[in-house]
């Protein structure tokens, strides 16, 4: 077990993303952030300035940040790194016996996600996965309806993310399958993914069928020369043990409705809730539907539902009282499950039935 410590000593590695982390760190008084790392010696410098981190605390190689972790006092990392590194670098991370708040998608696929649990239970660290849509206050108040048992059991969802034009630069490593894993299912849909099950108490999946399509990113990256060899929409059914069935949509190109189109939305035996962006941007709402004295209702959940904490601070609260996080590696594997399926159905045409964990 950790000794009790008031404050948790971070670093961050990667300073893309990363920088966020960095920022709510340094807005935690229970946070500290000691140590920063990018191969990008530009965006290392800036966080560096920003946050009065000395240059000998800057890093351009991880495995040197983790080797000094001792002398740092270093307890715990953000991996804000693109996908394919999300799974060597946590499980360097956990062998140095630091706790490890890495950004989702937890990994490139099952096998590499299973490797980090078991690294993290060897190591006896805390490793928590960055699904931030559970954060918001919208999806913390339908957390609280669904499991206060207002809508029943929920026996079907429909989740999804649809960006009219939303491609990453061609040529990066987000259009690439080897360095990503794959586009925007495993980019968006993976968070819409995460926030229905976890709504739904996260139930076991059991079968997966699933299509993907390279349109539109395919022949803008042929007009650009650049790669681009991952999809740019993906729909999939996925079924749980207890019954339930839920829809994914997730895309980074289509001629939808809306620019950008974010929504929860789940039926239960009593009821139903939604979780949605409003119009085309970054603010959400939450709303239920029930039925009472014979008529049925809606309401709009109003925001906020007290206090709700961000990701860091869920990382750092749950690493310093010793407590299970609310969004924990184990999470990170299940929804990984379903990705692997999703890819292996849209590639054979077949339903996928994933093994139990
Ligand atoms: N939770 C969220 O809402 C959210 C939002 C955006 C991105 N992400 C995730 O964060 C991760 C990073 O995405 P991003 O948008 O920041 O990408 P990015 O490419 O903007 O940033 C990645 C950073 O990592 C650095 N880097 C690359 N290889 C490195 C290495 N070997 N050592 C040290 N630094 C290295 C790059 O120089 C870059 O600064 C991805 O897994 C992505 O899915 C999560």
């Amino acid at each position: 077990m950790t000794k009790k410590r008031r404050t948790l000593n971070t670093a961050v590695i990667g300073l893309g993303m990363g920088r966020g982390h960095l920022s709510d760190y340094a807005a935690n008084p229970r946070a500290h952030p000691v140590a920063v790392c990018d191969i990008d010696t530009s965006r290392l410098k800036a966080m560096a300035e920003q946050h009065s981190i000395p240059q000998e605390r800057c890093y351009t190689d991880y495995r040197k940040l983790l080797a000094g972790a001792k002398g740092l006092d270093l307890h715990a990392v953000s991996v804000a790194l693109p996908n394919t590194l999300h799974a060597p670098v946590t499980i360097a991370a956990l062998k140095a016996g630091l706790h490890v708040l890495c950004e989702k998608p937890m990994a490139m696929n099952a096998a590499q996600a299973r490797r980090m649990l078991a690294a993290a239970r060897k190591a006896r660290r805390t490793l928590m996965i960055n699904f931030s849509f559970r954060f918001q206050p919208a999806s913390m108040a339908l957390k609280r309806f669904v499991d206060d048992g207002r809508i029943g059991q929920v026996y079907y969802g429909r989740t999804v993310w649809h960006r009219r034009r939303g491609l990453p630069g061609f040529g990066g490593w987000f259009g690439t399958k080897a360095l990503s894993g794959g586009g925007p299912i495993i980019d968006l849909g993976v968070h819409r993914m995460d926030l229905a099950m976890w709504l739904m108490g996260s139930p076991r999946p059991v079968t997966v069928t699933a299509s993907t399509y390279n349109v539109i990113g395919a022949r803008l990256a042929k007009e650009q020369r650049k790669t681009f060899d991952v999809e740019d929409l993906g729909a999939a059914l996925v079924r749980f043990d207890n019954g339930a069935t839920l829809i994914l949509e997730a895309s980074w190109a289509g001629f939808s409705e809306k620019r950008e189109d974010m929504v929860t939305q789940l039926w239960g035996t009593k009821g139903g809730v939604i979780q949605r962006n409003v119009g085309e941007g970054y603010e959400f709402e939450a709303r239920a539907y029930t039925e009472e004295a014979g008529a049925l209702w809606e309401r709009k959940l109003q925001q906020p539902v007290g206090r709700t904490p961000s990701a860091c601070g869920e990382f750092v609260d749950a690493v310093l009282t010793g407590r299970r996080p609310i969004a924990p590696g184990e999470h990170g594997l299940d929804v990984q499950l379903i990705l692997d399926a999703i890819y292996k159905s849209a590639a054979t045409g077949r339903e996928v039935r994933i093994a139990r964990t």
